[in-house]
């Protein structure tokens, strides 16, 4: 029988202003699975990510990470489990160089000396962010996929038995996409990847789960849902490019040039 690392029964949240963004989802997810987390824009995925560590509390339902029932008690404890990366790296870099913000987390984790600067020289290896180049730059001053780089290499350098990713290959260029995949897939740790990249699900993660309006509507094979165009019309996706026909639909292309002005 397999571990279950974390579940999530019969969760909903509603925001401060009214807005549902998520409808008793019930989800189980064992150690050493790669998960890939899918939805249309505002279908609930980053909500839903920030349940996992305890950033959002739920306000129905229960999530259990290991042994522990998720509650404000044991955060510390859940947060050595979990670690997340946030869809925007600005909420997450708050330090004045990219050295300290990656030693953060180990830090307190009670790291110290060598042992912490190997740490930290090795998550930022693997994001492929040079640490001589890097490590006294302000992470403020980075470019966009830099940030994200070092949001990654910070929550790496916790080595979290589960990896909550959001939008991980956002704002990456297509070489540094390419050695992130390859590192996610290298990677021994339960991943929950929340991503509108559908080549990514499709090349790292067997299983899927699609959020439509705060709701589960589909867990189960990648390869099965990616091919199934109807479904993913419905929920507001379309196929991976590694899959997809010339036109999405054959409605869209002389739409396009009908609305092209020829004169
Ligand atoms: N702070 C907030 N206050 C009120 N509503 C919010 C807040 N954050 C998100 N929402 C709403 O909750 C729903 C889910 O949003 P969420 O950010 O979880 O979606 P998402 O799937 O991550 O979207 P995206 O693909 O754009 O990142 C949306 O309707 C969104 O407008
Ligand atoms: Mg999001």
């Amino acid at each position: 029988m397999k571990d279950c690392l974390i579940q999530l029964e019969n969760i909903s949240y509603i925001y401060p202003d009214g807005n549902q963004a998520l409808k008793n989802i019930n989800l189980s997810i064992d150690a050493g699975e790669r998960v890939a987390l899918v939805g249309a824009n505002g279908s609930g995925k980053s909500t839903l990510q920030l349940h996992l560590n305890g950033i959002i509390l739920p306000q129905a339902g229960t999530i259990t990470v290991g042994e522990y029932q998720l509650n404000n008690l044991n955060l510390k404890q859940i947060r050595k489990t979990v670690g997340l990366v946030f869809q925007n790296p600005d909420d997450q870099l708050f330090m004045p160089t990219v050295g300290e913000d990656v030693s953060f987390g180990p830090l307190n984790l009670g790291l110290r000396g060598v042992a912490l600067k190997e740490r930290v020289l090795q998550a930022l290896m693997a994001v492929n962010l040079a640490p001589e180049m890097y490590i006294e730059r302000n992470p403020d001053r980075l470019s966009g996929g830099e940030k994200k780089r070092v949001a990654i290499a910070g929550v790496l350098a916790m080595q979290p038995e589960l990896l909550v990713l959001d939008e991980p290959t956002a704002q990456l260029d297509p070489r540094s996409r390419r050695q992130l995949l390859y590192l996610l897939e290298s990677l021994t740790q339960t991943q929950i990847i929340a991503t509108h990249d559908l080549d990514l699900a499709l090349d790292i993660c067997s299983r899927t789960v699609i959020l439509n309006q705060g709701e589960i509507v589909y867990d189960g094979c990648t390869l099965e849902v990616m091919n199934d165009l109807d479904f993913l019309r419905k929920n507001a996706l379309e196929s991976p490019l590694s899959l997809s026909r010339p036109y999405c639909s054959l409605d869209d292309a002389p739409q396009i040039s009908k609305n092209k002005d020829l004169s």
